[in-house]
């Protein structure tokens, strides 16, 4: 009878976890395609703005607005990139990695931003497996956790980061819908901040949820989480309790050879400061929104580049085959309509083996810019991209 009990309580918890799944899942698709269309947006306001400044006066009055408009720009940027995390259409760019560095290094960031009176500990288990993870995304989860639970101390605590080596088992998965078994990293973060209520927990991972004032949170942080560790094959669960405080578990899948020495991560590059250089080759810039095209092949012309444009991949592909002495580097959008991006690179590569090509994507659908790179493109520019970003990707590619 007691088994009985315990086995519908035991599905009716599976049947929750279920529901919340589809939920999110439904919320993450409608999440992606708005952002992928925002951010094309966002690239045409981008490139406009910086194209006008480049004719405008430092000492004219037009000048702060449009630095002004840049600058907003690129915190809708920072937005947007937040919901295409959380709708997992982000490229990620993995790589074996000790997740105990990257902890290391975040902390340097966390001890700074987050105030003196709450104490940071880390324990790390020196032995830890390596995880084939994208450092940038794994950054980001890590300073969304702690500025929530900075906020959640105001008159100070603990902030705990832990690292370990599980094995995902059966039985385990049977109470966790959402998991693999298999060897996994666990990261735990907990805090001694105000909790959370059941309603909140309910809730914590779905994009806009917030219990923050307007203009404090946008309650993105949490979802976005949750997207990056689902796009790492991994999972993720919240148990908090009012005035206790609250910890999170995040499950990474453990990479394969799980003895080797995992790479230090890399140092996430400056974009501010550096000189940006042109060029004098010639580029192919294959874009399907005009305003893109227009704009961005002006701003590399300014550079110094010869520019040609096309509209899709079949015309890139054409124009490479009629003038492909002519021209150096392709630049390449991957999501287009038609034949796309991905097979435009592949004919174009198969058609000159020496072809230099650039991809350019924000959003695609199970790593098809991955499997392009594996096609043979020499760079890769999420969008929207900067434009110093992109001429120092131009710049790699000619000077490799
Ligand atoms: N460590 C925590 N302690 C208590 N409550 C938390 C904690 N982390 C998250 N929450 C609750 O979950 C909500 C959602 O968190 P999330 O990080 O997604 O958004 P936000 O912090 O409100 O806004 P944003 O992160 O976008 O600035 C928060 O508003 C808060 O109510
Ligand atoms: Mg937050």
């Amino acid at each position: 009878m007691f088994e009985r009990k315990r086995a519908e309580k035991e599905n009716e918890k599976l049947q929750t976890q279920l529901r919340q799944a589809e939920k999110m899942e439904a919320v993450g698709t409608l999440a992606g395609g708005i952002a992928h269309d925002f951010n094309n947006l966002l690239q045409a306001i981008i490139s406009s703005t910086q194209f006008i400044l480049l004719d405008v006066d430092k000492g004219s009055s037009m000048y702060p607005k449009l630095r002004d408009i840049l600058s907003v720009s690129e915190r809708a940027r920072e937005l947007i990139q937040q919901l295409l995390f959380f709708s997992r259409k982000l490229e990620t760019q993995t790589k074996k990695v000790n997740l105990n560095r990257m902890i290391e290094q975040t902390m340097v960031l966390l001890e700074r931003t987050i105030p003196k009176m709450i104490e940071i500990r880390a324990h790390l288990d020196r032995e830890l497996w390596p995880v084939n993870a994208d450092p940038v995304q794994i950054e980001q989860i890590l300073l969304n956790l702690g500025s929530n639970a900075a906020d959640s101390m105001s008159d100070g605590g603990k902030f705990i980061i832990e690292t370990k080596n599980i094995i995902v088992d059966e039985e385990f998965i049977n109470s966790h819908f959402e998991a693999n078994s298999g060897a996994h990293v666990l990261l735990t973060v907990s805090d001694t901040g105000h909790g959370m209520d059941q309603e909140t927990i309910d809730h914590v991972f779905e994009p806009f949820f917030t219990t923050k004032e307007v203009g404090k949170g946008t309650g993105l942080g949490l979802a976005s989480a949750y997207g990056i560790v689902k796009n790492h094959g991994g999972f993720m669960t919240c148990y908090s309790e009012v005035g206790q405080g609250t910890v999170f578990k995040i499950y990474l899948p453990a990479s394969e050879q799980v003895t080797s020495e995992a790479e230090p991560s890399e140092k996430i590059k400056d974009m501010g400061g550096g000189e940006t250089t042109g060029g004098t080759e010639t580029l192919l810039l294959v874009d399907d929104e005009e305003a893109i095209r227009g704009m961005v092949s002006g701003l590399l012309e300014r550079f110094g580049y010869t520019v040609l444009t096309a509209s899709s991949a079949e015309q890139a592909v054409e124009t490479y085959v009629n003038r492909s002495h002519e021209i150096d580097l392709v630049i390449m959008d991957i999501g287009m309509p038609g034949m796309g991006g991905h097979l435009g690179v592949k004919e174009i590569i198969q058609f000159d083996p020496k072809a230099k090509v650039i991809i350019a994507s924000g959003y695609s659908i199970n790593s098809q810019a991955q499997k392009t790179m594996e096609a043979g493109a020499l760079g890769y520019v999420g969008k929207p991209y900067r434009l110093a970003d992109l001429l120092d990707k131009i710049r790699t590619v000619f000077d490799r």
